[in-house]
């Protein structure tokens, strides 16, 4: 059977792929963000998962405000990105597990999660940045991946209390998939940040600190919150901290910190990672 052996969380700022494409890895401003990832790397290569679900949100480019899914899941053999994101040059595409994807969209569905099902699916920032930080040899790898976005990009945004049941069953479908898979559940975007209007730079560094305590140890806390409260506290792209409780609500084992750090600023936004692993 399949096993989720744990689950990463990063913010997904496009000018992470320019500094990657760059190669900025040394660069004052760059060095504090990207000297958090070798540690998620060792995990990674400790505990080898064969696929990356990654839950993420689309900015626009695979749905546009005209149709816009509250959940869709990729069932493509291969994802390219199509971000116009900081005029990177073009990077590999990004491998997909149909069967896995096609198993958990019937998994999801019989279990009340009404997903757009996406046989062919471009991907932007919020799928690339963090594969590209966790895998950056993604192209050389068995690595797959299985895309599963949340709308945050026009409301009615769904909840987090929402956001963490779909965890719940995505949990549920991955481990009834009769496979002998290890799986990594990605969540990707946040912390707080707010692109436009009067509060354009607002970042709350107390609120994220809290939240990645409280997504570690006592997630159900933060699906309290509603969406305007995530506005409020996290500014208008905060409510990107849902993609986070989707992961931790796949999380059903023991789950335990192996490791995180926070640096402020990237770009506009408070830059969160953890590496948590769940034992059976
Ligand atoms: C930034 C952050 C995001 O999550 C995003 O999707 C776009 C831009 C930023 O901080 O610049
Ligand atoms: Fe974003």
């Amino acid at each position: 059977m399949a096993r989720i052996v744990g689950g990463l969380t990063t913010s997904h700022i496009p000018a992470i792929g320019g500094a990657i494409a760059g190669k900025m890895f040394e660069d004052p401003y760059w060095k504090p963000f990207f000297d958090a990832y070798p540690k998620a790397r060792e995990w990674l290569d400790e505990v080898r998962p064969d696929v990356a679900v990654v839950i993420y949100n689309d900015h626009g480019l695979n749905f546009f405000l005209d149709k816009m899914p509250t959940f869709a899941m990729g069932a493509a053999a291969e994802y390219r990105n199509e971000d116009e994101g900081w005029g990177i040059p073009t990077i590999a595409p990004f491998k997909g597990d149909p069967r896995l994807s096609w198993h958990l969209i019937d998994r999801l569905v019989k279990d009340e999660f009404d997903l757009v099902t996406c046989q062919e699916m471009a991907v932007d920032h919020g799928f690339t940045v963090p594969m590209q930080l966790f895998w950056p040899n993604y192209a050389e790898l068995d690595i797959r991946t299985v895309p599963l976005c949340v709308n945050t990009v026009q409301h009615p945004v769904p909840t987090p209390a929402r956001c963490f049941k779909l965890g719940r069953a995505l949990g549920r479908a991955i481990e009834s998939y009769p496979e002998d898979l290890k799986v990594v559940v990605l969540g990707t975007g946040g912390l707080s940040h707010q692109l436009d209007g009067q509060r354009a730079g607002f970042i709350n560094k107390e609120f994220d600190l809290m939240c990645m305590e409280k997504i570690v140890s006592d997630p159900e806390a933060l699906t309290h919150y509603s969406i305007h409260d995530l506005v409020r506290l996290a500014g208008a792209q905060g409510t990107e901290l849902i993609m986070w409780l989707a992961m931790r609500g796949a999380l059903t084992g023991t789950v335990t910190k192996r490791h995180g750090n926070y640096h402020i600023p990237i770009s506009n936004t408070g830059a969160g990672l953890l590496v948590l692993d769940n034992a059976a």
